[in-house]
């Protein structure tokens, strides 16, 4: 799926469920994160009048996104609680290239949003189809199709915008790379725990 190396085992979707309430502050934070990353790669490029109009929208949908979390949170009588830690997140960022050039940096930044972008939408796919919970089971449906768009389009733009960058390659160390860490992963109720 995605290209990515190892799926999640479908029996972290019965650790998720057992602590549904952790789960949906965790996931809030993750579309807010998303969003200020579509902002901040906006911030940083805006010479690139396209990607400042397709991540304008993402940022917006991811907020959308944390809206239908926190409307649920609420509906279920739950407390939106604090950012939570990313270590999946940090990892990769460290993955990420700061050095080189500044486009090689800007294709690893674009690079390293498409990785979440597919593993999110992996871990969403196996919670709607291995949760109980039939409106959440749904809404996970529709967020797995909203993020693997967003895999698509900052892969796009990874694409576009590499010149003389060779994009597939370095592209296959990311899902090595996450393909090993991942491993680490998989035994706590957050959306990359
Ligand atoms: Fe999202
Ligand atoms: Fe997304």
């Amino acid at each position: 799926m995605l290209g990515l190396k190892l799926l999640t085992d479908p029996r972290w979707a019965n650790i998720a469920e057992a602590n549904i309430a952790e789960i949906l502050t965790d996931h809030a934070w993750c579309e807010q994160k998303a969003a200020s990353n579509a902002i901040s790669l906006i911030t940083q490029n805006p010479e690139h009048e396209d990607l400042v109009h397709e991540l304008t929208a993402i940022a917006i949908e991811e907020m959308q996104h944390f809206q239908m979390v926190i409307d649920i949170i609420k509906q279920r009588g739950y407390s939106l609680g604090r950012e939570r830690k990313d270590d999946y997140v940090n990892q990769l960022m460290k993955f990420a290239k700061k050095d080189g050039s500044r486009n090689s940096a800007f294709i690893d930044r674009l690079l390293f949003a498409a990785m979440i972008e597919a593993r999110s939408c992996e871990r969403f796919r196996v919670l709607s189809q291995h949760i109980n919970d039939e409106e959440l089971a749904n809404f996970y449906h529709d967020l797995m199709v909203s993020e693997a768009n967003h895999y698509t389009t900052f892969l796009g733009f990874a694409r576009r915008y590499a010149v003389d960058l060779n994009v597939d390659k370095r592209w296959k160390e990311w899902l090595e790379f996450e393909g090993d860490l991942i491993t680490s992963y998989g035994t706590k109720e957050h959306i990359h725990g």
